[in-house]
């Protein structure tokens, strides 16, 4: 079937993106799919409409149907941890129960939900104060998952921000902690620690950190820690009262946690009213997601046109270009979400996988990456596969003309990408500079766009909490598709484990209660370096 897949890519390869639009003059419908609020145009790629079928009857070739109906209904579809999959569950505001070993879990998901939301409003309305009185700002201590999705969500969510400031601390790297308390009042500041373990050593050592910097500042560590954990034992050593500590159980996955009480940063900033439309947004990604045909199911033509850029034509990155400045850290969520998901060579049952795993995913917001790696994109030897996604309107109807300014940016970079420009233009062109001869075809050349590029433009109204909401399902969803196609279990990550515990054997290697013996050549030196540059 890939073979296949690939015959028809290597036998379609030079056709021009151009060619397809005069062919069939309705291609931008054809190969656009909106949903709720939200507009997916494939068009400028190098599909036609029988590689797309080719593609969509993959889905049926490898039981996509059966297995997402298996995730929704709690079967235990991480089979390399027997875990359920069932962060859809976190945003199942008002849908039917959802079965665990038998079990309903929505009541303790909605239960949690009521105590996050009353929490919250305490801290926010004051009744819930540090030892200095109310609390202005929120750190939470987390990493990865229990980091990046909450940080990325306060960020993208900033005109609805109407509670205390909030900070994000992940790097074990002490600069990371110590920047961020710095300037903060320890009598005033929330400390969430967020870990889905409780035994990530980054987040337990900036958390040990932190707790003593609000003890020593006179804080009041009882009423200002709070803890989101699936180990209550553990957090309850810590010191945390289990009033204040949020748990959820093992099968949501920490890069798919965002949604439930690793949230609950965001909900600080927030408000529990548009944290629900957040949750929302995404149920009703879910809802098209397992009601849509495959043929206008966006979750799945995003994954076709990720499969085929991949798998099929062997790109090896794709570039994630947010024209929306509050999206800054979608990319850094959307590296783990589908990096650590489907960044496996080891298909379900053991096989080796014969084609490529996921590709490296990249990317910074728009404009800002024109002026620094746009150039590789246009005219570099690699194609890369980009996705843009833009709003059409901003939230300050006072700079309507920077977001005018913003969208033409956007539009014209994939304009550009598949349009390109041909030396006959370019030799023109420096022809009308005053250029003749030789110089002017040398000049030329430089000037040539290949085009022929592929993007993709995700396009919506407004960033609101839905629209966000609906957007990251939208991923989650993408990467899923991509996921049991390829065969792969999306929901584990042991390709992290390794380093994490080579870490652990080094720290008594670089405090020196143990030799290097036992460490590669370049290992040791590099520790005796460090053993020569300290005190
Ligand atoms: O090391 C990878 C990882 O396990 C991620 O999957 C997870 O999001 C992160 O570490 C943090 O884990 P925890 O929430 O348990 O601290």
């Amino acid at each position: 079937m890939w073979s296949d897949l690939q015959a028809r890519y290597l036998a379609t390869q030079s056709r021009n993106i151009l060619d397809l639009f005069e062919a069939d003059p309705q291609r931008a419908g054809d190969f656009s799919v909106e949903t709720g609020d939200i507009r997916f145009d494939y068009s400028k790629t190098n599909l036609d409409s029988e590689d797309r079928a080719a593609l969509i009857a993959l889905c049926d070739v490898s039981g996509l149907a059966a297995r997402r109906d298996a995730m929704f209904a709690g079967e235990k579809i991480n089979e390399t941890e027997c875990r359920a999959v069932l962060h859809t569950a976190l945003r199942n505001l008002d849908g039917g129960p959802v079965l665990v070993d038998g079990a309903d879990v929505m009541s303790e998901v909605l239960d949690t939900l009521q105590r996050m939301g009353a929490f919250t409003d305490a801290v926010r309305d004051g009744r819930h104060a540090g030892a200095g009185g109310a609390i202005t700002d929120v750190v939470n201590i987390g990493i990865g998952g229990s980091d990046l999705g909450p940080a990325m969500a306060t960020l993208a969510l900033a005109p609805y921000h109407d509670g205390p400031r909030c900070h994000y601390v992940s790097n074990v790297d002490g600069a990371h902690i110590s920047d961020t308390l710095r300037g903060l009042d320890p009598k005033h500041t929330l400390l969430i620690v967020a870990s889905k373990t409780f035994t990530t050593v980054e987040t337990m050592t900036n958390a040990r950190t932190a707790r003593a910097w609000l003890t020593e500042g006179g804080g009041d560590p009882q009423a200002q820690m709070a803890a989101v954990s699936t180990a209550a034992d553990l957090t309850a050593d810590f010191g945390i009262p289990a009033s204040q500590v949020f748990g959820f159980e093992d099968w949501v996955g920490g890069r798919y946690s965002v949604w439930g009480p690793v949230g609950l940063s965001l909900m600080m900033a927030i408000g529990k009213e548009v944290f629900a439309a957040f949750l929302r947004g995404g149920q009703a990604m879910d809802m098209h997601f397992r009601a849509a045909a495959w043929q206008e199911n966006m979750p799945v033509l995003l994954a076709i046109v990720g499969l085929w850029h991949r798998q099929v034509a062997g790109h090896g990155t794709r570039a994630v270009l947010p024209y929306d400045q509050r999206l800054a850290r979608l990319p850094a969520y959307l590296q783990q979400l589908e990096m650590e998901s489907n960044g496996k060579c080891v298909a379900m049952d053991g096989s080796t996988l014969t084609i490529p795993s996921g590709p490296v995913v990249w990317g910074e917001p728009g404009t800002n990456g024109q002026h620094a790696f746009y150039q590789l994109i246009h005219q570099g030897s690699d194609v890369i596969p980009c996705e843009f996604l833009v709003a059409a309107q901003g939230h300050d109807p006072a700079l309507a003309h920077h977001h005018q300014l913003l969208i033409a940016n956007c539009l014209a970079q994939s304009e550009a990408l598949m349009r390109g420009r041909s030396l006959e233009t370019a030799t023109e062109m420096m022809a009308a500079q005053g250029f003749t001869g030789e110089e002017r075809d040398r000049q030329a050349r430089h000037r040539v766009f290949a085009g022929n590029r592929p993007s993709t433009t995700l396009i919506y109204p407004r960033l609101t909490p839905f629209v966000l909401g609906q957007i990251i399902a939208l991923y989650e969803h993408r990467v899923f598709v991509e996921g049991v196609i390829l065969g792969l279990n999306s929901f584990d990550q042991w390709g992290v484990e390794l380093g994490k515990e080579l870490a652990t054997s080094l720290g008594p290697v670089l405090d020196g209660t143990e030799t290097t013996d036992n460490k590669d050549g370049s290992t040791a030196s590099l520790v005796a370096f460090v053993h020569r540059h300290c005190d």
